[in-house]
């Protein structure tokens, strides 16, 4: 096996006097090292104080989750030498958790926004035996609507990438969303679809950007932003006036005034709450800044929108 020498680049935490540092550490290694055999080494032959959390080291426990050149995933998955970039190598504990000493983070407030979706099955009396020596059935063509979703291995790596919780840290992350998806679709699931769902809405479903990093970082392929547009649908299908709905009708009637939607006033309408008002009020902010009239704020009907509206009225008439 061939050696390969490079710089790991680690951003370290003392939580004794509450710093964070970079710190480099040369090496001369095997070029088949995965992370966390690299990490290993660093702790064996360099510097024993170095603190990582791993257990399985074969990317089934979820412990060795960091930020490896910018990008989340498991140490125990990725290669090494996959990651040298002009000779360095940075790895850094997951962006949106507190470290606790160096690569380690306290994960126990993405823990407790889990148990605030409620993530368990709440049996349905109607479907599921109260005799536990039958068996309660899931048809295999059922299991596929939520079979991937029970791949997590709650590493946290789509957590620590997640662009929302930079913006709002009360946003309950990706992998909690699709908790949610993942009991919503099974049908043994007793639990009122519109209380499942509105778990999923404060903090929820309508403050994800859909930038896709959590699909990006999964280690098990999971799509959290395309479950939480899957609970978007079904917040509007259930609801009467909800964000998604309102939303809907907002985006309706002002592409039929004007043609365009308008972005100015959307978030004001669709969330109306404080959140909403705020938006609303930081995007005004800026279009003066930015030296916008006011009457730009939002858009103007464009020429020939008489047409275009003669043609949704006569679509209507034919739906
Ligand atoms: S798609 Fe949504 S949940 Fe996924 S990382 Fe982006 S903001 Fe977070
Ligand atoms: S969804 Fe993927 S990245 Fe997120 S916690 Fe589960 S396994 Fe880890
Ligand atoms: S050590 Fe268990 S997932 Fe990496």
């Amino acid at each position: 096996m061939e050696k390969i020498k490079y710089t790991v680049k680690i951003k370290r935490y003392n939580p004794e006097e509450d710093r964070s540092y970079w710190q480099d550490f040369d090496v001369e290694v095997e070029d088949s090292l995965t992370v966390l055999e690299l990490l290993m080494y660093i702790k064996d032959k360099i510097d024993s104080t170095l603190t990582f959390r791993a257990f399985c080291r074969s990317a089934i426990c979820g412990s060795c989750a960091m930020v490896i050149n910018n990008r989340a995933g498991l140490a125990c998955k990725i290669q090494a030498k996959d990651k040298i970039k002009r000779g360095v190598i940075k790895i850094e504990p997951l962006k949106t958790l507190k470290p606790v000493r160096d690569l380690v983070v306290d994960q126990e407030p993405a823990f407790d926004k889990l148990k605030k979706i409620k993530p368990y099955l709440e049996p349905d009396p109607k479907v599921v035996p109260d005799n536990t020596k039958v068996e309660s059935l899931v048809m295999p063509e059922e299991f596929a609507r939520y079979d991937k979703q029970t791949d997590c291995i709650l590493c946290m790596a789509c957590y620590g990438q997640c662009n929302a919780i930079e913006g709002n840290p009360e946003y309950l992350g990706p992998f909690q969303l699709t908790k949610v998806f993942r009991f919503l679709m099974d049908t043994r699931d007793g639990m009122d679809v519109k209380e499942r769902v509105k778990l999923a809405e404060d903090n929820g479903i309508w403050d994800c950007v859909q930038c896709q990093m959590c699909f990006a970082a999964c280690p098990k392929g999971i799509a959290s932003c395309e479950d939480i547009l899957e609970l978007r649908r079904v917040a509007k299908d259930i609801g009467e006036d909800n964000v998604a709905t309102r939303r809907a009708k907002f985006w309706f009637e002002s592409v039929y005034a004007t043609g365009q939607i308008d972005k100015f006033n959307l978030a004001k309408v669709a969330l109306d709450n404080e959140k909403g008002d705020k938006i609303k009020e930081n995007l005004e902010k800026e279009f003066k800044e930015r030296g916008i009239p006011e009457d730009e704020f939002g858009p103007k009907p464009f020429d020939g929108i008489e047409q275009f509206q003669k043609f949704i009225k006569k679509l209507e008439k034919e739906i």
